[in-house]
């Protein structure tokens, strides 16, 4: 058990790991260059250090120091496995490789841990074997282990319509249409984080993008930039945000945060709750805008949202939980379900962990949250289930109020290394 003591005040200024996604697509892309590439801020996380770990044993050569240096063997230098592949705790290690290995001429076999062993890969199983894949999952979710084998035949560009807005199915039907014999076009419900996208165009594939289609050229060669710079994660700059918008007296500015629109929907929420955020000092690199956040004691309300909102922000729904706990009045969010095959299912995890905290507070039908904003907050023992985003968001709730203990705090390992430091003064 790790015990948080209720805080007064954050520091001033707070400098945030490199962002998740972007670090995994910095990897996974430059793997796929002929040139060495030098990527800065990368976050080593666990779960970047498992898509090195993966890429390295397709044979590319990455060092890594301060910085992160990658030498690929070009788009079609990927070499067989003489292992299996452990994508850890990832889904998007697990669900962006399924995609690079699908159009490979060898075999791949998957594995990772006990929560990513449960979560469903149908989802990007299935349009893979449209375009003509050949890929094995266990049971109708396709669970690991996952073998993937050399296709018959070179993959065709599909039309595919997703059911669900994710980036994770959304970059792995990218990768694979790279090396497709005809273009493929994916139309998402709402669009969903365009990391792959923009890294991709950068490299000089050719992507087009419109509303939420996105059509996707084979390609020939990626030619890779001498650098990747990482920009801060909006997702960890969230407890931040939401610590220092709920304690009294606080003014934070965090450092070097990547706003690109996909992912800002935290910083849209918080401010249509009477959140005091100002966004100071914007910079572009590599197609991705970053900026200083400064945040400010304020009194929130609670709000409703849901739909095209949600990929916006859907991994910092627990954290605008814990906002909304400290709110005046209720906040409902909708179209959540994508919460329940998350690390864990969040949506559980909140009710049954965040009520310790601020009885008769959260409830969840299927697919909404709601949270009565404004009650007694006490201290409480809780269980992280082994996710990194709990654990993080329980840390703030009970720096709020009266203190928390946690089952698991190296969870936090996966995302955020340094949270604790950051945490205590
Ligand atoms: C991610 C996409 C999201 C997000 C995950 C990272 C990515 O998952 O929750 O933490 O890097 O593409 P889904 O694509 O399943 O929504």
């Amino acid at each position: 058990m790790k015990k948080i003591l209720p805080i007064k005040k954050l520091r001033e200024e707070i400098s945030i790991p490199g962002d998740k996604s972007i670090s995994h697509r910095a990897i996974m892309l430059s793997s796929l260059g002929d040139t060495t590439v030098e990527i800065e801020n990368f976050l080593a996380g666990a779960d970047c250090l498992s898509t090195i770990s993966c890429m390295k044993k397709m044979g590319v050569d990455i060092q890594i120091g301060k910085k992160i240096s990658v030498t690929g063997n070009g788009l079609f230098g990927l070499r067989e496995p003489e292992n299996i592949l452990d994508a850890g705790n990832s889904g998007t290690t697990l669900r962006l490789l399924l995609g690079l290995t699908a159009p490979q001429n060898f075999l791949a076999t998957f594995t990772g841990d006990d929560s990513l062993r449960k979560r469903p890969m149908a989802r990007v199983i299935k349009p893979l074997a449209e375009m003509g894949a050949s890929i094995f999952g266990r049971n109708d979710n396709k669970n690991l282990p996952i073998t993937v084998l050399k296709p018959e035949k070179k993959l065709h560009g599909i039309t595919y319509k997703m059911p669900v807005a994710s980036a994770q199915v959304k970059s792995a039907i990218i990768l694979a249409a790279l090396y497709a014999d005809s273009p493929t076009t994916i139309i998402e419900p709402y669009p969903s984080r365009n990391h792959t996208e923009k890294m991709l165009q950068a490299f000089g594939a050719n992507i087009q993008t419109s509303g939420n289609e996105i059509k996707i050229l084979p390609a020939e060669k990626l030619t890779a930039p001498p650098k990747i710079i990482v920009p801060g994660d909006i997702s960890s700059a969230a407890y931040w945000l939401v610590l220092a918008a709920i304690l009294k007296n606080s003014r934070v500015k965090i450092k070097n945060v990547g706003i690109n629109e996909t992912r800002t929907g935290i910083i849209d929420v918080l401010k249509s709750m009477g959140a005091q955020i100002e966004i100071l000092n914007v910079q572009e690199s590599g197609g991705e805008l970053s900026a200083d956040l400064q945040v400010a004691s304020s009194n929130l309300r609670g709000v409703e949202f849901g739909d095209e909102m949600i990929p916006r922000l859907i991994d910092e729904i627990p954290a605008l939980a814990v906002a909304a706990a400290f709110a005046e009045g209720d906040t409902v969010i909708k179209d959540v379900g994508e919460l329940r095959v998350k690390e864990t299912d969040r949506l559980a995890a909140i009710v049954e962990e965040f009520n310790k905290i601020s009885p008769k507070s959260f409830e969840a039908t299927e697919n909404t949250l709601t949270i009565h904003g404004g009650n007694k907050k006490v201290f409480a023992e809780c269980k992280t289930y082994a996710d990194h985003r709990m654990a993080m968001a329980l840390s703030i709730f009970g720096a709020a109020a009266d203190g928390v203990a946690i089952d698991d705090s190296e969870c936090v390992k996966i995302s955020y290394p340094n949270f604790f430091e950051i945490l205590y003064i």
